[in-house]
């Protein structure tokens, strides 16, 4: 409880709280009563698009002799160098890309000032491994991480997870890719090279000198911080030289709150080919697709009918039934073909076999109820505060709790099957859910939107939830036993407490 109160301190909220919280955020958050104007995110700015996106370099994780998180510097916008952190030297980190069945060995040192870890978002492994956050690494403190990889290949990613300090650690730079291959997937001889392009995107906030500004106050921790600049894997508004190929567009939303609408400038339809578990059974046409902090998706686009010096850019469109998010629509990234090139890659019919996890009556059901900052009639410290007899909860919670280390609110076992209904009725705000140890599917979403998205048709570990929405979930979860958390991967909501422990016996 002391922990919470910190937070709300460092990000500034007392002080806010006690001028005008009460009324005005009270109304902003109750359902009925939202106003979207008051709380409209901070407009995106549009760039230049003249930075170059440089080829990724992907590394072996044996080649990696250390893992540094550190202070660093990078240039992010207009050739202006700011203080970041990197898990090497510059923003973010090692594009990490191993094989299914690989032993991983990766030595971790915080050079940080304060407490970290690592989270290996999407792996399947230990728990003491998997960057929960009892298990950090003290400043100036070393861990290794050792486990073995088992499991599909996929898109995944690592970031910070030490209590109420992921947001900040992973805005400030500390994110990056842990790429999994394997032969299925090898067999299908996808783009890859410099075809095959993973992409993180993140949105931040400068202060005027260009420094990069983590700074949220109440507002922001209720909706999210938002950011005028996208980034793409640390840049601002660059672009990418393309032949007329077909590439392999892997995307990250490593952003802490905002939700991408990810669509083409011209229209053109794509492929989404796997989410964040892996690779989807049949290529899904789409035109658009939303995208939620914590998600991933892996699309092929057609680029051979263009015509060098075509301009494409890939971009977020407005969408509706998310609260404020969505309003505007946004360049992320320029394609801009350079070269004429001969293409043999024709897209695979069938991509892999997924096995659908039946669905039996008696399987154990659990619901999760997600709540959002407002009135709460249960008192309680945790940045609580009393206005006119009810009390003010400046935090988010999940079945009206806020996490607390020592709490386990579910406990499963070993290898069963579980449906999770997470339930997000109840206040007007968007949650992107995530499960530690285990990759669910998508059974249902009832409400909002009413139907499930193309890259839910296969393995995920995040689920977007819009007001309104339920969403049930089918899970098997592995032999890893421990303490696991489902959280949400709005990471402002994340450490203003939205997050719990289940464990698994
Ligand atoms: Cu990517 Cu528990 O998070
Ligand atoms: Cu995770
Ligand atoms: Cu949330």
């Amino acid at each position: 409880m002391m922990e919470r109160r910190k937070f709300v301190q460092t990000s500034g909220l007392g002080l806010i709280a006690g001028i005008f919280l009460p009324s005005i955020l009270l109304e902003s958050c109750k359902k009925s009563t939202m106003n979207m104007n008051a709380f409209k995110p901070v407009t995106v700015k549009d760039g230049l698009f003249n930075t170059l996106l440089p080829n990724p370099t992907f590394t072996n994780p044996s080649d990696i002799n250390s893992l540094v998180a550190q202070n660093t510097t990078a240039e992010i916008i207009n050739g202006k160098s700011t203080s970041v952190l990197g898990y090497h030297n510059g923003i973010l980190g090692p594009m990490i890309k191993a094989n299914n069945g690989d032993a991983i060995f990766i030595a971790f040192s915080n050079q940080l000032s304060e407490e970290t870890n690592v989270h290996w978002h999407g792996l399947l492994i230990p728990q003491i491994m998997d960057g929960h956050p009892d298990q950090v690494v003290t400043s100036g403190g070393s861990y290794n991480y050792q486990f073995t990889i088992n499991q599909r290949a996929g898109l995944y990613w690592y970031h910070p997870h030490p209590e109420m300090k992921t947001a900040r650690q992973a805005y400030m730079g500390l994110a990056s890719f842990f790429i999994v291959n394997d032969t299925e997937e090898s067999a299908l001889n996808l783009p890859s090279g410099d075809y095959e392009i993973p992409l993180v995107i993140q949105d931040k906030r400068f202060y005027g000198d260009y420094s990069l500004n983590y700074s949220p106050d109440m507002m922001d921790v209720m909706n999210g911080y938002f950011g005028q600049y996208i980034l793409v894997n640390g840049l601002f508004s660059p672009y990418k030289e393309i032949e007329t190929k077909w590439y392999r567009i892997r995307i990250l939303n490593g952003s802490t709150a905002r939700v991408y609408n990810l669509a083409l400038s011209n229209g053109a339809s794509f492929y989404v080919i796997g989410s964040d578990g892996g690779l989807l059974s049949t290529p899904e046409s789409i035109s658009s697709l939303l995208l939620a902090p914590g998600e991933r998706v892996d699309l092929l686009i057609d680029f051979t009918s263009y015509s060098v010096d075509t301009e494409i850019f890939l971009q977020s469109n407005i969408f509706s039934g998310a609260s404020i998010q969505g309003l505007d629509q946004f360049k992320i990234l320029k394609f801009k073909v350079t070269k004429q090139t001969t293409e043999s890659f024709t897209l695979p019919s069938m991509l892999s076999t997924i096995f659908t996890i039946p669905i039996s009556s008696n399987l154990t059901t659990r619901t999760w109820k997600l709540g959002g900052m407002g009135m709460n009639s249960s008192s309680g410290g945790m940045g609580g505060m009393n206005s006119g007899g009810s009390n003010m909860q400046m935090n988010h919670t999940i079945n009206n709790k806020t996490y607390n280390s020592s709490e386990i609110l579910a406990t499963v076992q070993a290898g069963s099957t579980e449906i999770w209904e997470i339930d997000n009725s109840m206040m007007n705000e968007i949650h992107p859910i995530h499960i530690h140890g285990v990759q669910f599917q998508v059974v249902s979403r009832t409400g909002g939107r009413g139907q499930l998205i193309a890259s839910e048709k296969g393995w995920k570990d995040t689920v977007l939830l819009m007001p309104d929405e339920k969403v049930k979930l089918i899970m098997t979860f592995p032999q890893h036993k421990g303490k696991f958390l489902i959280h949400c991967h709005n990471l402002e909501h994340e450490d203003s407490g939205m997050m719990v422990n289940f464990e698994i016996v």
